[in-house]
């Protein structure tokens, strides 16, 4: 752009931003630009008392001084009307300041009342699934007293911040997580005659997402990104027994047999009952549905024995 035009556009937008009373958008990027520095100096020049700017204008802004970690910065863009539960595209900046372990940010955003229990991004994590995963000690810790629930399950794949910190390798975050109460879903247990009423067919839609990932032919794999071992005569089968596949260590830490009790678990929550899991999918919540597919599979796998 040259430079008469851009002059141009600049002076239209302050004129717009004096007769409206709303910052430019020349305005908003220097503002982003001061919080990501955190310049809380240019900020105070930029936004002096009685500005008034329109809080969404303030909500990036927040969130790079979040990610940042520059407390200062934060602070005054709460005082100058940032939400405190500021949502991005990529997350809110509780989260993000979670997952950097900025700990002073993040009770800074809980005293001003943000939430933190309210799941973004592009997987819906909270922040305790984005401290947990990052191995955030102080920012998990902070979280944990103040309310955030550790069995809160993140928008994609229903997992438990215990399943992240368990995938990453991060033993203390496991320890911190499991003295705060994580615990994985159990169902309650199954008995015989209900098992025998199940109709197996009404289990033949959901299995179909099982067999996506699980063939019914040994030692066969479906070519897919995070397909599974095959499920000839699994249940009742050893856990992790098949040499050709490469399990989590997770699952070969496993003992025993995939019994339908065992089934009925791990099929209701696999990565609450096995954290670290490389079965990221596939849980079956409904109790009918679950002891359906289990049922449908258990059939399946005799026809192929
Ligand atoms: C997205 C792919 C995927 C889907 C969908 C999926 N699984 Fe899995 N499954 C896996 C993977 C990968 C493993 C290996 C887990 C590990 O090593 O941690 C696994 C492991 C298992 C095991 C343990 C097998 C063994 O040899 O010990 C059982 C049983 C199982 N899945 C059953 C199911 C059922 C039933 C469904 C459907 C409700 C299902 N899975 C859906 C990928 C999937």
């Amino acid at each position: 752009m040259d430079l008469f035009r851009y002059a141009t556009k600049k002076a239209f937008a302050a004129t717009f931003c004096v007769f409206f009373g709303l910052p430019s958008i020349a305005v908003s990027q220097d503002i982003l630009k001061m919080a990501l520095a955190g310049d809380v100096e240019a900020l105070r020049m930029a936004l002096p008392e009685g500005s008034n700017p329109d809080p969404d204008t303030l909500v990036r802004p927040i969130y790079f001084a979040a990610q940042r970690g520059h407390p200062d910065a934060v602070e005054f863009l709460l005082e100058v009307g940032a939400p405190p539960d500021a949502m991005t595209d990529f997350g809110s900046a509780l989260q993000i300041a979670a997952r950097n372990n900025h700990a002073n940010i993040v009770s800074m955003l809980l005293d001003r009342g943000a939430d933190p229990n309210t799941r973004g991004g592009d997987f819906g994590n909270a922040p305790i699934h984005d401290a947990a995963e990052r191995g955030a000690m102080d920012t998990a810790r902070v979280l944990l007293k103040r309310g955030a629930d550790v069995n809160l399950r993140r928008g994609t794949g229903d997992q438990p911040a215990i399943h992240l910190a368990v995938r990453k390798g991060r033993s203390e975050m496991v320890a911190l997580l499991l003295e705060n109460g994580a615990t994985p879903l159990i169902p309650s247990p199954i008995t015989v005659s209900e098992f025998d009423a199940i109709d197996p067919k009404l289990g033949r839609a959901r299995a179909e997402e099982c067999l996506f990932c699980h063939s019914m032919e040994i030692g066969k794999q479906p070519s897919t990104k995070f397909a599974g071992p095959d499920l000839v005569g699994f249940v009742g089968r050893e856990k992790a027994m098949r040499d050709s596949f490469k399990y989590s260590d997770a699952m070969k830490a496993e003992s025993g047999t995939w019994a339908i009790e065992e089934l009925n678990k791990f099929i209701a929550d696999p990565t609450g009952v096995i954290p670290g899991t490389i079965m990221e999918r596939g849980a079956v919540t409904d109790r009918v549905e679950r002891l359906a597919v289990i049922k449908y599979l258990m059939n399946a796998a005799d026809k192929q024995q």
